[in-house]
């Protein structure tokens, strides 16, 4: 009798832990799903877009198979490798000194470039219809060039190809000593009061880190017209090789370290320009993520991180965010993007300091 009690209670107590389980379970479902379900809507470029987190321009984003594999996994949007016109004018040139001395072409030169050009612009536009036909997200087409004429012919071209929107790639390195800020400013207003006027489609202008007047020079870009400033281009980074003292490639991925600069400069910025911040470089973990968001950009640009975790790390940076704001219990961006940027919190005058004074830098 007590040994059938006991295998009674015994298998009582069996049903109600089950049953607790089972109920724990559903409930850790029902968590998961409200963690889902956050709304984390974004506006990249006067578009709307499903996830602040945005596949950066690089090589990567060059193939119709990683471009979906970043849709499924939640990417916002996808930016394109750039169409370099350096590259371009590099190909004309080795393809016709293949068959003859470039200068024996004499006249028929122009014609035959074009057609060259033509050519290696058909690989891009074909990859941009591709897109266009198979994905739902805004596909960005991104281009940098160093003749005048040619940001015009591009840019229309990547138009006409469906393109939602073009990023310019102008990050340039301002290297030469004869080059002043009024030079810099010319070079950016001309290329962009033209475009303004001779495309439709939303124009970014992604940046490079190097400006005398930052500050100034960012807020006069976003009264331009422009629909986003993408803050900012990581430079390629060169070497020395003191063995055999050569100038060499050095590895180019950013490190994690790099999001602080980004997200000072978003921090400041984000209440003072015209147009929304797209942030790029160092934005490693959700949690960076989150930081850029909370310092007022309005999309996140990821692609270190994409090459070190591969792509489908996309729907970990995506399942970070959302369940970062079902924890503070946020439902949507607006109500927490720019919460710490410049303006918004006196901490934030931190920002501007860059001197390891001993009351700031605690050491
Ligand atoms: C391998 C590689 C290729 C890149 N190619 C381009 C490019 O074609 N156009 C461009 O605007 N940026 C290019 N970038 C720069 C990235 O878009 C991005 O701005 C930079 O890497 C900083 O972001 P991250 O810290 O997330 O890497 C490239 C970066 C890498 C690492």
């Amino acid at each position: 009798m007590i040994d059938n009690n006991i295998h009674c209670n015994k298998k009582n107590n069996c049903q109600k832990y089950f049953s607790l389980t089972k109920k724990c379970i559903i409930l850790q479902f029902i968590i998961i799903d409200i963690t889902l379900i956050m709304d984390t809507k974004a506006k990249f470029l006067g578009l709307e877009i499903k996830s602040p987190i945005i596949a950066g321009s690089c090589g990567l984003t060059n193939n119709i198979e990683n471009l979906e594999k970043l849709e499924e996994a939640g990417a916002g949007a996808v930016i394109l490798k750039s169409v370099f016109e350096e590259q371009i004018i590099y190909d004309i040139k080795r393809n016709l000194s293949m068959m003859a001395p470039v200068d024996s072409y004499g006249m028929s030169y122009e014609y035959i470039a074009s057609h060259v050009a033509d050519d290696s612009l058909s690989v891009h536009f074909d990859l941009i219809k591709e897109a266009k036909k198979r994905l739902h997200i805004p596909v960005i087409g991104s281009i940098n060039c160093y003749s005048f004429e040619n940001w015009m012919t591009y840019t229309k071209r990547f138009q006409d190809a469906g393109c939602d929107a073009i990023e310019l790639n102008m990050a340039i390195l301002p290297y030469e000593t004869n080059l002043s800020c009024e030079d810099v400013d010319r070079l950016f207003s001309d290329v962009i009061n033209t475009l303004r006027k001779s495309v439709s489609i939303p124009i970014s202008i992604k940046v490079g880190q190097n400006f005398t007047d930052m500050a100034n020079f960012m807020q006069r870009l976003s009264w331009m017209g422009i629909n986003g400033i993408t803050m900012f281009n990581k430079a390629l980074n060169v070497d020395i090789d003191t063995e055999k003292f050569e100038i060499t490639h050095a590895p180019s991925l950013s490190s994690p370290e790099e999001v602080y600069n980004t997200l000072r400069w978003v921090a400041i910025l984000s209440k003072k320009l015209r147009c929304n911040i797209s942030a790029s470089t160092g934005v490693h973990t959700a949690d960076d993520v989150v930081k850029m968001l909370l310092a007022g950009a309005s999309t996140v640009q990821v692609v270190s991180c994409l090459y070190k975790n591969g792509v489908e790390y996309m729907r970990t940076l995506n399942d970070g965010l959302n369940k970062w704001m079902s924890d503070k219990g946020y439902e949507n961006i607006e109500q927490f993007r720019g919460k710490l940027a410049v303006k918004n919190n006196d901490q934030a005058s931190l920002f501007f300091r860059t001197q390891f004074m001993k009351h700031f830098a605690q050491i």
